[in-house]
């Protein structure tokens, strides 16, 4: 299997597809949700995006369904270029399919020795090993705490610094020898993770595209259109939940001349919506899901 959908029940309800509407689904991977959206269309549209030329080859688009390779982050221009202006409903599951996590190749795995890469698009410039060969231990060390939320950062950081000066660190092994005195005993899958999760996020610069996204989603939907995320990071979804809360990813509130608090979006999930023990068992990627729901509305003025 590609990619077991996360959430889609829950997805789908979440979008209220009109069956007339334009509908993006911001990360296409192995269709799931696709093609549940498209079910429920008759003459509306779907325009999907994935940055992954591997997950839409051979893809088969219809005259309800526009796959386009790119990266959401460019959504408005590339909607504008397709001859859409505003949508009714967005959707984002976030981060890497199933699909690239267990292609060895692609460098995201600790269960696979290979080239350290993590490029979510293979046209993009930098990959995990020039980060972690060229990024100063400083930055290394910013990287590995906001993104991997990594204890001991400052140690891993300089590690990294010291080893790669007797040797280039090329693979996913290298890198995992490297680091091997700063990997805890108890629960070291669970901080190789949290390692390899930080180089993907910088490799992909998945919280500016994220951002990007966000931004992108208040000019694209139409009034009532609805918007919904589904992220797998706590800053991801601190990011999606101040966004869709205050319209900033600050979480400050904006408020007009009387007081009156002004957002571009009402949420409609004060908590985020989360796997069931269910879903979990069976789709053990779905445990740390969350996901978030808004609608755009008019900005009071
Ligand atoms: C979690 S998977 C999506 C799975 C999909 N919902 C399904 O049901 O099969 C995330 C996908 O989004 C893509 N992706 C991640 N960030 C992206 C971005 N900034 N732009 C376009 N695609 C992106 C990845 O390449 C990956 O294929």
């Amino acid at each position: 299997m590609y990619h077991n959908p996360v959430l889609l029940k829950e997805c789908i309800e979440g979008l209220d597809i009109q069956e007339n509407g334009i509908y993006v689904d911001a990360t296409f991977g192995g269709g799931g949700h696709t093609e549940e959206i498209v079910k429920k269309l008759n003459n509306g549209k779907l325009i999907a995006f994935d940055q992954d030329k591997d997950a839409i080859n051979n893809k088969q688009e219809s005259k309800n369904l526009k796959i386009i390779h790119a990266n959401f982050r460019y959504m408005r221009r590339i909607l504008t270029e397709q001859g859409f202006t505003k949508v009714d409903g967005i959707l984002a599951d976030l981060g890497v399919s199933s699909h690239q996590i267990d292609t060895p190749e692609r460098g995201f795995s600790t269960r696979f020795n290979a080239a350290l890469d993590m490029r979510m698009d293979s046209n993009s410039v930098i990959t995990a090993a020039e980060i972690v060969n060229t990024y100063p231990v400083a930055r290394l060390q910013k990287m590995f705490s906001a993104y991997g939320e990594v204890t001991n950062a400052a140690t891993l950081s300089r590690t990294i610094g010291d080893a790669r000066q007797h040797k280039k660190i090329n693979t996913t092994s290298e890198l995992i020898i490297a680091i091997e005195k700063c990997v805890p005993h108890h629960g070291a899958n669970k901080y190789l993770a949290q390692v390899f999760q930080s180089l993907r996020i910088e490799v992909n610069q998945e919280v500016d595209s994220l951002k990007d996204l966000l931004r992108e989603s208040k000019d694209v939907l139409k009034e009532g259109g609805k918007l919904v995320v589904i992220s797998y990071h706590s800053l991801e979804d601190r990011l999606v939940k101040n966004y869709m809360r205050y319209g900033n990813f600050e979480g400050i509130p904006d408020k007009d001349v009387y007081g009156r608090e002004r957002s571009p979006f009402k949420p409609l999930t004060k908590k985020p919506i989360e796997a069931s023990e269910g879903e979990i068992e069976q789709n053990s990627r779905s445990r740390s899901a969350k996901l978030r729901i808004a609608e755009r509305i008019a900005i009071a003025s």
